[in-house]
């Protein structure tokens, strides 16, 4: 089973689903921009208006905390009108202690012409753990690995880039890691390191570039296990020139990169892109879904059998991209979505297309996802199977 869609509202839905059974919830609430929040009339305006979004969210994320599975995270896509508000009441839910970040995503490249000010070209994903101490979430992706980082081929066709073996960060120093502050020895001419003196070899010291004392990344006999990961080589540096060491860091099958709190639009979509991705499949019956490479980037930081949840699920972006996930790597992940039935807008495209609710929406594309990209849907209202 790939994705399962619940219609109903979250906050009856969530309670029944087993407590600790999910590793990962990616939600999109509503902005509650003044007229994409259905509660807000009945909330009034200003800080009240506030208020009514933050009470209609509190017993939403204490249920999705109770879902999530001790290693778990939660990621929530929010935009300047209750970010502020949404960090304070995740610190409130979630506990200050398991923020892990909040990242800006650049979902419209081209910013918004509309306001009276700057252009908003981004939004925000706040990141919350239900425990960072037990979190297994790993904060890296295989794509963004760009192979241009890594100019030098070896004689055998691998590509690697050169890294100083001296330690760059000044907190670490003789003072601080005595023991990695040792001679080494190599040829400038050979490019051979090790760590007792041979013919032809000069001893290195690690040195900053202004000439103090450093320290190595390596100990004596990890330089000895691994020679094929070292060179040596003459450089020019502030005081002139002189010979270092450096690491051979390899472009290997599987190399991941630590993945940075700015996402571009170029690297997980943007809002055109999504309103695109989901014509293709359904037509043009969302106004403003998600890309599923913002999604897809989320999955990625996590094992390839995670139970995946996403209970403001609107269009069915997060089934998508947990389908198309699993049909590039063969994982089992599976994926939870609700939404409400939620009447469309009198002639909108959806209405006009027969689409009477939101969760019509989200049902004809997982439906459309199942057949073209693979996986089961299993429908339920309200919990029960239909
Ligand atoms: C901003 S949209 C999510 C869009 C989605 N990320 C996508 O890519 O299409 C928020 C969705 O939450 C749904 N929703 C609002 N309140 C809800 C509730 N109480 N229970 C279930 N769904 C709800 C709305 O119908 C809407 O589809």
């Amino acid at each position: 089973m790939t994705n399962v869609f619940i219609e109903g509202d979250n906050l009856s839905v969530l309670p029944s689903l087993q407590a600790g059974s999910v590793d990962v919830v990616y939600i999109d609430p509503p902005y509650n921009t003044g007229n994409d929040f259905a509660y807000n009339d009945r909330h009034g305006v200003g800080r009240d208006r506030h208020r009514a979004w933050v009470e209609m969210m509190r017993p939403r994320l204490t249920a999705a905390r109770e879902l999530l599975a001790d290693g778990g995270a939660i990621f929530v896509s929010i935009d300047d009108n209750e970010v502020a508000h949404l960090r304070l009441l995740m610190d409130e839910v979630f506990d200050e202690a398991n923020f892990i970040a909040q990242i800006v995503v650049n979902l419209n490249p081209k910013g918004r012409q509309l306001g009276n000010f700057f252009a908003t070209s981004h939004e925000y994903l706040l990141v919350y753990a239900r425990d960072v101490a037990t979190c297994v979430l790993d904060a890296t992706s295989a794509h963004s690995v760009d192979p241009a980082d890594f100019p030098q081929e070896a004689s055998d066709g691998r590509r690697f880039r050169h890294l100083p073996l001296r330690n760059t960060n000044k907190k670490f120093n003789p003072a601080t890691a005595r023991t990695l502050h040792y001679p080494l020895f190599g040829s400038p001419t050979t490019g051979r390191v090790a760590a007792t003196a041979f013919d032809g070899a000069v001893e290195v010291l690690p040195v900053f570039g202004d000439g103090t004392p450093a320290v190595w990344r390596w100990s004596a006999p990890r330089v000895e296990a691994r020679p094929d990961d070292l060179v040596c080589r003459t450089v020019r540096g502030k005081l002139g020139e002189r010979v270092d060491i450096f690491q051979r860091d390899w472009l290997h099958d599987g190399r991941r990169k630590k993945l940075k709190t700015i996402w571009l639009a170029e690297e997980v979509g943007s809002t055109d892109t999504a309103v695109a991705e989901l014509k293709a499949i359904v037509g043009h019956v969302f106004e403003s879904p998600k890309p599923t490479g913002l999604v897809r980037r989320i999955l990625e930081c996590f094992p390839p059998d995670a139970v995946v949840l996403d209970f403001f699920a609107g269009s069915g972006t997060t089934g998508h991209a947990t389908a198309l996930a699993n049909a590039e790597d063969g994982g089992r992940r599976t994926c939870i979505s609700i939404n409400s039935p939620e009447p469309t807008r009198v002639g909108s495209n959806a209405a006009s297309a027969g689409l009477a609710t939101v969760s019509a929406i989200t049902q004809a594309r997982l439906r459309a996802v199942a057949e073209q990209v693979g996986g089961v849907l299993e429908v339920r209202v309200s919990g029960s199977p239909r």
